[in-house]
């Protein structure tokens, strides 16, 4: 499948509550991972815009579920960053709440991109997400962001270390991409496995 033009992308509507999901017609695919992993700068290179997605704080909607509409075909949800330790507990668990209930219930969503940062292993965060998106069945893309950061050499050992901590999730080494916004390593097979998901 060849990479799809980008004829169109914009962010339509930023969610804070229940209500105020768009309508669910349209597939989607949600970028999921820890604050400052690199899901916004991620969209940004799959879509080569290089400001669609801000990537420093946006008043308002820095803390929503934004769903950009692409080519009026499909959503791209960038979902809040957690692990965030500047905002309150009763903060964090609300947003907690939202995003866990559209993962699990949003008929329209296809897969996840699984975003982790290669330097860290996987902490009860991201263990916790596994194992509900396991749960849920949503398929789940995993992506080492920050590529440009690790040297080749590197990469099998931090690949061991993470899907160790994986392990009872069934992730295999061989379905983690290694992704740059950087030097956009990855971009085209990413761009693959989303449409894989999207048709
Ligand atoms: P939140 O929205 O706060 O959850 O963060 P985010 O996951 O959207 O991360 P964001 O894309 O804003 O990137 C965080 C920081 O990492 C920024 O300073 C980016 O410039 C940097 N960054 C993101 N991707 C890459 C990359 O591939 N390589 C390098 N070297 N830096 C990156
Ligand atoms: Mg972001």
């Amino acid at each position: 499948m060849a990479i799809p033009k980008i004829t169109s992308a914009e962010l339509k509507v930023c969610v804070h509550l229940a209500g105020q999901f768009p309508p669910a017609h349209l597939p989607e695919v949600a970028f999921l991972g820890r604050s400052n992993v690199g899901k916004s700068s991620l969209i940004n290179t799959l879509l080569a815009r290089k400001r669609l997605v801000r990537t420093s704080s946006r008043p308002g909607c820095t803390r929503a579920l934004n769903f950009f509409l692409i080519n009026d075909k499909w959503y791209f949800v960038d979902l809040p960053g957690y692990g965030y330790a500047q905002v309150s507990r009763e903060t964090q668990a609300r947003w907690g709440d939202l995003i866990l209930d559209y993962l699990e219930k949003r008929a329209t969503l296809k897969a996840l991109v699984f975003l982790q940062d290669p330097r860290r292993t996987p902490g009860p965060e991201e263990l916790f997400l596994w194992e509900k998106l396991r749960l849920w069945h949503r398929p789940v893309i995993p992506v080492l962001t920050k590529a440009d950061k690790i040297k080749k050499a590197e990469r099998p050992r931090r690949l061991r270390d993470i899907t160790e901590v994986l392990e009872p999730f069934q992730v295999a080494a061989e379905d983690f991409l290694w992704f740059s916004a950087a030097n956009r390593e990855g971009r085209d097979k990413l761009w693959q496995r989303l449409l894989e998901h999207l048709g």
